[in-house]
């Protein structure tokens, strides 16, 4: 089948490739000049495990091309994804300019053609979207004198890290459709990947479009719970990883996104919980979990800060600490409301110096903070000349460092661990004279 990708960003470029892999024809199409040239040299703008591999056989097979000629990618494409950034509006609306723009773009390229059944072209939304865009995208794609063209919601649930295997092989697909062929037509192109409990799932475009923004909610409500019970575990003297066991065995409750942590980050989990509730305002609901929930992620990006201030008793000028760990989680160099900048921006605004490693992410942060860090090549010459270690991002690299060349290291042997890495190693690290403070230990 022909598919169309607009937009090569995270999204967009995941899907393209995804979709050529099961032997689809697919032409992504970018108006970024610079990230088009780099795609069409071989190369890939984000880091994503095993993605330069795919994109590699893909390009070779000849099922998968870049252009920035949007027109022509669309006229032979059955399927037209759109994937482009739906950023966030001062109020926590979405904004929708990039989507409008793209629709234009498609509408004016097929307006002239043979007009077909409704499933013959369609326009599928990839970007998270708002509650009502579909209607009133169709309503423009009609205006656009594009009757003929249907309208589909698809929304993604990729994390990023595991991004392949999530499109590969889905907990469920997800379709919104007003017509039942347009359905179809889905389902033939999504069948590779679905199976009896893999579902595909055709709903309203109205519901579909709120899955997406359910699932991340609940999900984000779930780490704020637990980053909530694990505050008061440091009060109350309990240990979050004995309080986990303990309610997680329960079926209903689970261990999957219970982890307590720096607070979450990331491109999805903060703009959405905020775009639900500006949505819902508009829609006269208040929702006053969600509110809470993005309330309690703010403070719980400073929790770490609060702890190493509280070590040292407030003295942080001068000293400086060791950051492991930028992205807003292992296995991407995605820097994008990552816990680590709120902890490091507290560090820079108190007078301490900061020394930082992250595998993939340190040339995104570069870029931002430039020499105002310093950046260092190896976990462990991240902490030369540092006062102690302040771990955020859990990579597999920071899992069972030599605790002997760390202690020699640091100046103060301090370990502040936002991901309670070392938590099962705590009494070895307290006997070999460390102090250690996790998320929820039972110590503020
Ligand atoms: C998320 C959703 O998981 C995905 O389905 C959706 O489509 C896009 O948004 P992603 O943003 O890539 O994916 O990251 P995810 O793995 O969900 O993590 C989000 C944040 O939550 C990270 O900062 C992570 O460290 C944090 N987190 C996650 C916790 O603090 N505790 C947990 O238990 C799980």
């Amino acid at each position: 089948m022909n598919v169309a990708v607009v937009g090569t960003g995270y999204v967009g470029l995941v899907t393209g490739t995804c979709l050529a892999e099961t032997g689809n024809s697919v032409t992504c199409v970018d108006n970024n000049p610079e990230k088009l040239a780099l795609l069409q040299g071989g190369g890939i703008p984000i880091y994503e495990p095993g993605l330069d591999v795919l994109v590699k056989r893909n390009r070779e097979a000849g099922r998968l091309t870049f252009t920035g000629d949007l027109a022509a990618a669309v006229r032979g494409a059955k399927f037209i994804f759109v994937a482009v950034g739906t950023p966030e509006l001062p109020n926590g609306d979405v904004d929708l300019k990039y989507v409008n723009a793209v629709v234009d773009g498609v509408c004016a390229a097929l307006k002239e053609l043979p007009k077909g059944a409704p499933g013959d072209r369609i326009i599928v939304l990839k970007s998270t979207v708002p509650p009502g865009t579909n209607r009133a995208v169709t309503e423009r794609v009609i205006a656009n004198g594009c009757s003929h063209v249907s309208v589909a919601s698809n929304p993604e649930f990729l994390k990023e890290g595991a991004a392949l295997e999530d499109f590969m092989n889905p907990d469920r697909v997800v379709v919104g459709v007003r017509h039942e062929l347009v359905g179809e037509a889905l389902g033939e192109l999504y069948a590779p990947y679905c199976t009896v409990d893999r579902p595909f799932l055709v709903m309203a475009p109205e519901s579909a479009e709120m899955t997406k923004y359910a699932a991340n909610a609940v999900l984000a409500t779930k780490i704020s719970f637990i980053n909530e019970v694990a505050n008061l575990c440091d009060a109350a003297g309990a240990d979050i990883n004995a309080v986990r066991k303990g309610i997680g065995h329960d079926q209903r409750i689970g261990f999957q996104f219970f982890a307590p942590g720096p607070g979450y980050g990331g491109s999805c989990f903060p703009k959405d919980v905020l775009g639900l509730i500006a949505a819902a305002q508009r829609m006269g609901v208040k929702l006053r979990v969600c509110e809470a929930v993005d309330e309690a992620n703010d403070a719980q990006k400073k929790v770490l800060f609060g702890k190493i201030t509280k070590h040292f008793g407030g003295q942080l000028a001068g000293k400086t600490f060791a950051v492991w760990g930028l992205a807003f989680k292992p296995k991407t160099d995605d820097i994008r409301e990552a816990p680590a900048l709120t902890l490091i921006d507290a560090l820079l605004a108190a007078g301490a110096k900061v020394k930082t490693f992250d595998p993939e992410a340190a040339k995104n942060v570069k870029a931002i903070y430039g020499d105002k860090l310093q950046y260092a090549a190896d976990p462990l010459g991240a902490l030369d000349g540092a006062t102690a270690l302040v771990l955020v991002t859990e990579w597999p690299e920071f899992r069972g460092p030599d605790f002997v060349e760390v202690k020699k290291r640091l100046a103060a042997p301090v370990i502040f661990d936002g991901r309670n890495l070392y938590a099962e190693q705590e009494h070895h690290l307290l006997e070999a004279g460390f102090t250690y403070y996790g998320i929820g230990r039972g110590k503020n």
